[in-house]
């Protein structure tokens, strides 16, 4: 075992869970640099964080330029590089987001996100969905259920919350099957409005546009359209989670857009500054307006040096035309992903858009097969490419490379991962 990571043992808690064993030298574009002396091509970003590469040239110049005049304010003074950010996300998120809070991650932009629809709403009640992921502190773990894991021996969890199946197609909470389906998925939230909160105490419902660690599951788009309608019907604000889903993750600048979704809040953290930490909260003038100073605040949120490499991120995604990049890039991969589904029984489904692909591993019909999954992820992290799971069973590949991400290195990881599935069956 590498020195380092012995070291680390002795130091770090075991809570932390490391992906991999590969101790990084550096990091650049799509490349790490290991003391093992291996390249690896990293699949997995930073878990979705580094959208335009580790140490973008461009970000890199903006952080140190940034850190050369301020690197904090901390609330108490105003600076350029957070109200330039703003402005810029006024035009990038969805329409009637106008507003921004910004904080230092995805779990904080989500904790402040049902706080202000609480304020916003003065309700009660929070409705999120079963394999969700929202976070690990105490408000955002009791939204999240992907696992009961990150709930073990926490409880009680912040009351009032209630859980509706996501629409899981491959695996329909309802057993339908896709050409049965009228979104009778749906009806569950009817029931938890009719068995255990009105509507009107419900603050918000908050979705993942595009379920991550829960599975890179889509929705089926009448499924968001309901949502925003009944949302609408019974005034409770709609938070798009789009921590893991943002700055071009799935091929738009956000997911709610594949949807024509537009939420009353949307939360961000991840792909936003191209792995400095940031996070935010968008919500409509009217919404954000309600909060009055010192209803919520920060010491770090919103560092100087977080949104210049923010400003520059998007920068680098716009002028190098990343969105329409990746979906291009994105759409073959997985083309060529179905065109192994015929070949390989052992894939049970393909999903995702943009560069947010899901491969589900099944043995005997559609049982979940992670340790088929361990094994090809071994085989591919020892031929150079780091490729991460994700749901309850973890038997689902997730592909998020960096949007920079080629046609050619797309093919030659395409490669790696089915010599690594062809060497496990
Ligand atoms: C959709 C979503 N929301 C919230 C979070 C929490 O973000 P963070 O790890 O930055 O607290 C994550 C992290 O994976 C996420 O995927």
């Amino acid at each position: 075992m590498d020195e380092l990571v012995k070291k680390a043992e002795t130091l770090l808690t075991p809570a932390l869970f490391f992906h991999t064993p590969v101790v990084c030298r550096s990091a650049r574009g799509i490349y790490v640099d290991a003391t093992d002396g291996k390249t690896y091509m990293d699949f997995a970003s930073g878990l979705a964080a580094a959208n335009v590469g580790h140490a973008h040239p461009k970000v890199v110049e903006a952080i140190k330029s940034q850190a050369e005049r301020l690197i904090h304010a901390g609330c108490i003074f105003h600076y350029e590089s957070v109200v330039e950010l703003a402005e810029k996300l006024q035009g990038i998120t969805p329409n009637g987001i106008d507003k921004f809070f910004f904080s230092n991650s995805g779990t904080e932009s989500v904790e402040g996100a049902i706080k202000l629809a609480r304020y916003f709403t003065k309700r009660p009640g929070i409705i999120a969905f079963s394999g969700s992921f929202h976070g690990r502190t105490m408000g955002s773990v009791t939204l999240t259920a992907s696992s009961s894991k990150y709930k073990k021996h926490y409880h009680p969890l912040l009351p009032s919350v209630y859980h509706a199946p996501y629409p899981y197609c491959y695996r329909c909470p309802v057993n339908q099957t896709p050409g049965s389906c009228s979104t009778e998925c749906f009806a569950h939230l009817e029931r938890i409005f009719n068995e255990d909160i009105t509507p009107e105490e419900v603050a918000c419902i908050i979705i993942e546009p595009v379920l991550g660690e829960g599975g890179y599951v889509v929705p089926p788009s009448e499924f968001i359209a309901k949502l925003r309608k009944i949302c609408t019907r019974h005034g409770i604000l709609l938070i798009a989670d789009e921590v893991q889903t943002g700055f071009g993750r799935t091929g738009k600048w956000f997911a709610s857009e594949h949807f024509s979704l537009k939420p009353d809040i949307i939360t961000m953290a991840k792909g936003i500054a191209a792995g400095m930490p940031l996070g935010v909260i968008g919500a409509s003038r009217e919404i954000m307006d309600a909060w009055p100073p010192g209803a919520h605040g920060t010491t770090f949120g919103g560092n100087p040096v977080s949104c210049a490499a923010a400003l520059a991120s998007i920068k680098v995604i716009e002028d190098e035309g990343l969105l329409v990049k990746s979906t291009e890039i994105g759409a073959k991969a997985v083309e060529r992903l179905r065109d192994m589904q015929t070949r390989y029984r052992v894939i049970g489904d393909i999903r995702g858009m943009g560069f947010m692909i899901g491969i589900e591993f099944v043995k005997d019909g559609n049982v979940p097969d992670a340790l088929l999954l361990k094994k090809i992820m071994d085989i591919c992290l020892m031929e150079g490419l780091i490729i991460v799971e994700c749901g309850r069973e973890k038997n689902i590949a997730r592909l998020m490379p960096p949007l920079i991400t080629e046609a050619g290195e797309m093919e030659r990881a395409l490669n790696i991962f089915e010599g690594g599935l062809r060497a496990s069956i």
